[in-house]
């Protein structure tokens, strides 16, 4: 049985890195809603319990609060920021506002001689984010690290294996933060690291296999990464039971479709491939409004896949590429939806099957990566940008043609191309052309233009939620929008993209 532990989400911004850091820690772990009744965690039988951080004042009623049993199973908790918080309130100390909020890179003194703390430096910088602090330390707690605005940066219980922190070792600014987690996960829980990604894809193929047995696997491969490492994984497992379909729709990036392909040439799986361009363009003809690109895409995809898997007969599984981070119920409740995505967890309703696999389910992206890598899959595979469902056609604003699809094609590979050039296609978690459908005057040789302006999107980002734009050098800027503009006709002005998420969104619509 895997060592798990969990994570108990209180609303927290940053409750999936306390997951990707308990993990590259070399354990599994869960996120939990806070509400999952104890006797759900006691039928996990977790290693450690871990509290996140969480936006609220423990002192105020409607603010998330937690059962005293959970203290008294005997299973070490950690709690981080409010989880710090709830764990003193809740155990008859007191929380209250302090004076002055600390917020940002904080001077940090430890003990050394706790648990936690131990074999680290006994100064350090960690990351405050609280207005409130716990005043008084509830019983048999002692205070284990201070900061000048923070007489109990840490508190600890060893006998009861309780512990608290009220910065966040989770984020890249605590120095040793992931070492206190570490320490937190070794020291207290005694975990013994079983989790790692060779291990994971022993386990999964041999479940698959035993779960497939003689029956018939599909898989809509996007080419992406996840579907990608599916094809690969299931490959592996049960070979030429896989059929894979790769709906082209005419709308990827330049050479996409056949590098894909390409990819999967020498792998053990059916791979159906259909072109289904002039489909799709002929739903879009005219079409230029983003939302409704989007839902005609969308169904046109299901409809050109489903007369596919028509062919095929009855399958017993449809394989999706579901990952954790879909999967994780936030404790903070649902979250508006701005854009109808497309991806293919539409499916279902319209395929003849029995039973959904989704073998990705408990990974987060950078695992599903190693696991890609574990399994042999192309490098240009396993590290793919983000690329969205509806592909290009929501990077040309307005209307779609195909002279502008292969306009926008042609001026994105250059980018991509001259990025890869500079070294920076590592720093740059997501970057691409886009075709608005504006015109403007210019002047070439000695004649006028009036052609079309591209943008340069570039962004980083951890989790695509929030971006900030890529700051690319100048002379790489100039060296892009000098080759664009000379090797590719009708666009005559390039502009880069300077806002972040929120306000904007990445894609243009
Ligand atoms: P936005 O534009 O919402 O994009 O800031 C956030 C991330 O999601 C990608 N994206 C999509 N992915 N289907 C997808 O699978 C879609 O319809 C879709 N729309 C946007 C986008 O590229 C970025 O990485």
């Amino acid at each position: 049985m895997q060592e798990t532990v969990i994570i108990l989400d209180f609303g927290g911004q940053y409750n999936q890195l306390i997951a990707r850091r308990v993990r590259e820690c070399n354990v599994y772990c869960e996120v939990k809603n806070y509400k999952t009744p104890i006797e759900e965690i006691k039928k996990i039988a977790p290693q450690g319990i871990i509290f996140t951080g969480g936006p609220n004042s423990v002192y105020l009623e409607d603010s998330p609060h937690i059962d005293k049993e959970i203290f008294t199973l005997g299973v070490p908790v950690l709690g981080i920021c409010y989880g710090c918080q709830l764990m003193a309130y809740t155990l008859g100390g007191e929380v209250s506002a302090a004076q002055t909020r600390e917020y940002g890179k904080t001077s940090t003194k430890f003990d050394n001689d706790s648990p936690i703390f131990k074999d680290l430096p006994e100064n350090g910088i960690t990351w405050m984010s609280h207005t409130d602090h716990i005043s008084k330390l509830p019983e048999s707690f002692i205070s284990v690290a201070h900061s000048d605005n923070c007489p109990v940066a840490a508190m600890q219980n060893t006998e009861k294996k309780l512990y608290g922190i009220q910065f966040h070792p989770e984020v890249m600014h605590t120095e040793n933060g992931v070492e206190m987690l570490r320490n937190f996960l070794y020291n207290v829980c005694e975990c013994s690291g079983d989790w790692s990604m060779s291990n994971y894809a022993k386990t999964a193929i041999r479940e698959i296999r035993e779960k497939v047995g003689e029956g018939k696997v599909l898989l809509a491969l996007s080419g992406g990464v996840d579907s990608s490492v599916l094809a690969a994984l299931l490959s592996k497992a049960v070979g030429s039971k896989l059929t894979c379909i790769f709906v082209d729709h005419g709308l990827m990036r330049k050479n996409e479709g056949d590098e894909v392909e390409q990819a999967f040439a020498d792998w053990d799986i059916n791979f159906v491939r259909v072109n289904a361009k002039d489909k799709f363009l002929a739903k879009l003809a005219g079409v230029d409004d983003p939302e409704t690109k989007r839902k005609i895409i969308g169904e046109e995809f299901i409809r050109v896949f489903e007369a596919e898997a028509k062919k095929i007969g009855t399958v017993d599984f449809l394989a999706q590429g579901t990952i954790y981070p879909d999967v994780i119920e936030s404790g903070a409740g649902d979250a508006a939806v701005i854009k109808s995505h497309h991806n293919v967890g539409g499916l279902p309703d319209y395929v003849d099957f029995k039973e959904i696999i989704e073998p990705l389910r408990l990974l987060f992206k950078d695992e599903v990566r190693q696991l890609g890598s574990e399994l042999g899959l192309a490098e240009y595979l396993i590290r793919r940008q983000p690329f969205p469902g509806p592909g290009l056609a929501i990077r040309i604003i307005g209307d779609i043609t195909e002279e502008k699809i292969s306009l926008l094609q042609d001026a994105d590979f250059i980018f991509r191309e001259e990025i890869a050039n500079a070294g920076l296609d590592r720093d740059i978690h997501q970057y691409f052309a886009v075709l608005t459908s504006m015109r403007s005057v210019g002047v070439m040789g000695d004649s006028r233009t009036y052609d079309y302006t591209l943008a340069l999107r570039g962004v980083t980002t951890t989790d695509f939620m929030t971006a900030d734009f890529a700051r690319i050098p100048y002379d790489v800027l100039a060296k892009i929008s000098n080759r664009i503009v000379n090797e590719v006709a009708h666009i005559n002005r390039i502009v880069y993209d300077i806002t972040t998420k929120p306000p904007s969104t990445i894609e243009w619509e």
